[in-house]
């Protein structure tokens, strides 16, 4: 029998924390839905002392989620692990995950504790997390440029005092596979009461070693992984899910461990990731990437020709390539439609969300000949943005012509009110932005603005994402059409709209 390697996902957490990256209480649910469908074990549904936002987002995921565990991070501090107990409240299974830094630097110039106050520290954060739930997870972070004799001390204190699963984090992506593997079997051997827990690692990608640190470490006995959909995450990102999972399935002749995970549903993960976060996948990463089983050389186009094995070491449909369905038709009932976003673990929350949803269905049915479920939760993100506007694209006329200065005219709503106004631009996007700018003057600073096909053919609807920076507030706003410039201004304004709530959020009264 082989082990069973435990998949901790930390897309909601670790990866939100990617400049940028931020996602909305609904977008999480949709996000951790999808996990669960994938059968991750652990789902790290974000920070809840770090705002009413995260707690409230947590809250949601765990009173959504049945079949994975969900987990909520807490530094080693009373209040925070509160925060993340009453979180949790609602979960099936809930675990805590406390942390604190142990290497000299963290330890010295950060927290400004000595070793043994850092030890008195993890096992009271461990007693405190024990009163919420038996799950709990302990991480000395930066274990990574840690002393490994305190790192043992520590480990061996937080083992007594309840925690199941150990988490060896590489803060800051510093070591070296073999390096790290090392580490990982002489905690395991070193640390009397080993046996007792699970040990886990965390490893981030500041030299391209995310993964490969992960796996030298699971070689050597970690059974747990953390990881990240896409590698997103802090800085350069943490290991990405699917190249762990593949390359442990991939090679079953040298792990003596396998993980649940159905493989089918990466593809589909990824690009749900992607188009929330609005940041794109490379067309060469591996496994999610649009190139990743494309063959261009005639040599390999041949050898693949004549059996596929000579040069594929996996199947594209085994990870969810070509895996989108043709949903519907524009002939399709209302009961068909409802039954698909069920299926896709869409749920709306009132008739009339169904029926607006299903209406803009038909009308993207009219215009598109197939749809697919990318299109449908794309559909839905722009329903859900809908729903919360502010500000709102009644009406775009665009103009580009091959020798004349592109031109946009747009009509919006503010609060029911109408205005309108017009401008050039370089481009008709431009001209869009500049005259959507002429009425809400918002003086929001454009960090990203990214156009993606959601489906293969030229009748996809474009995803646009539009990031935009104010008073040191990051949103990303997301909008969906099979006209670009429609899906552009819709994006543009969706990040309006956030910005908006924002603010008005923090100083309700303006
Ligand atoms: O990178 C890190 O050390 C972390 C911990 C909170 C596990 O994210
Ligand atoms: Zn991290």
């Amino acid at each position: 029998m082989k082990d069973h390697l435990i998949i901790f996902d930390t897309t909601l957490r670790d990866g939100e924390q990617s400049p940028g990256a931020s996602m909305t209480r609904e977008e999480k649910i949709r996000i951790a839905r999808q996990l669960e469908r994938m059968r991750v074990d652990v789902i790290e549904a974000g920070f809840p002392a770090a705002s009413n936002g995260d707690f409230e987002a947590v809250k949601a995921v765990a009173d959504s989620v049945k079949e994975s565990t969900v987990c909520g991070l807490a530094r080693a501090i009373e209040a925070d692990i509160r925060r993340a107990g009453e979180a949790l409240q609602g979960a099936s299974a809930s675990r805590i995950h406390t942390f604190i830094a142990t290497s000299p630097i963290h330890m010295e110039k950060k927290l400004r504790m000595s070793p043994d106050q850092v030890v008195e520290q993890a096992v009271r954060a461990v007693k405190w997390a024990r009163q919420y739930t038996d799950d709990v997870e302990f991480s000395p972070e930066d274990a990574g440029r840690s002393d490994i004799t305190f790192l043992c001390r520590v480990l061996e204190a937080v083992i007594d005092a309840g925690a199941k699963t150990l988490n060896i984090p590489d803060t800051v992506g510093y070591t070296m596979p073999e390096q790290f593997g090392n580490l990982i079997r002489t905690l395991r051997e070193r640390i009397p009461n080993s046996d007792k827990v699970v040990f886990s690692v965390h490893c981030h990608n500041d030299l391209g070693l995310a993964v490969a640190n992960s796996l030298s470490a699971v070689a050597n006995g970690a059974r747990q992984v953390e990881c990240t959909i896409n590698g997103l995450g802090e800085r350069a990102g943490n290991a990405a899910l699917e190249e762990i999972v593949m390359a442990v399935r991939t090679r079953q002749d040298f792990f003596p461990c396998d993980t649940r995970v159905d493989a089918v549903h990466i593809v589909p993960a990824s690009k749900l990731v992607s188009g929330i976060t609005g940041f794109p996948v490379q067309p060469n990463k591996a496994i999610v990437g649009a190139n990743a089983f494309a063959h261009e050389s005639g040599i390999h186009q041949d050898g693949v020709l004549k059996h596929r094995e000579t040069y594929e070491i996996m199947r594209a449909e085994d990870v969810g390539w070509g895996a989108n369905k043709i949903l519907l038709g524009k002939h399709s009932g209302r009961n068909a439609f409802r039954t698909r976003l069920a299926e896709l673990g869409i749920e709306l929350n009132s008739e009339e969300a169904l029926n607006t949803t299903f209406m803009r269905f038909k009308e993207l049915a009219d215009k598109k000949h197939d749809v697919f479920d990318e299109d449908l939760h794309a559909l839905v993100s722009d329903e859900a943005m809908v729903l919360q506007e502010h500000y709102r694209l009644l009406s775009l006329i665009a103009h580009s012509e091959t020798g004349e200065m592109p031109y946009a005219h747009v009509v919006i709503s503010e609060d029911g009110r109408e205005s309108r106004a017009e401008s050039e631009g370089s481009g008709p996007v431009d001209a869009t932005f500049r005259a959507i700018e002429k009425i809400l003057i918002s003086g929001a600073e454009l960090q990203l603005f990214s156009v993606n096909a959601i489906t293969s053919g030229t009748d996809s609807q474009g995803e646009v994402t539009v990031r935009l920076q104010k008073s040191g507030r990051i949103v990303n706003g997301h909008g969906a059409d099979t006209d670009i410039v429609v899906a552009s201004a819709k994006a543009y304004l969706s990040a309006l709209n956030k910005l908006h709530s924002k603010l008005e959020r923090a100083h309700p009264q303006v």
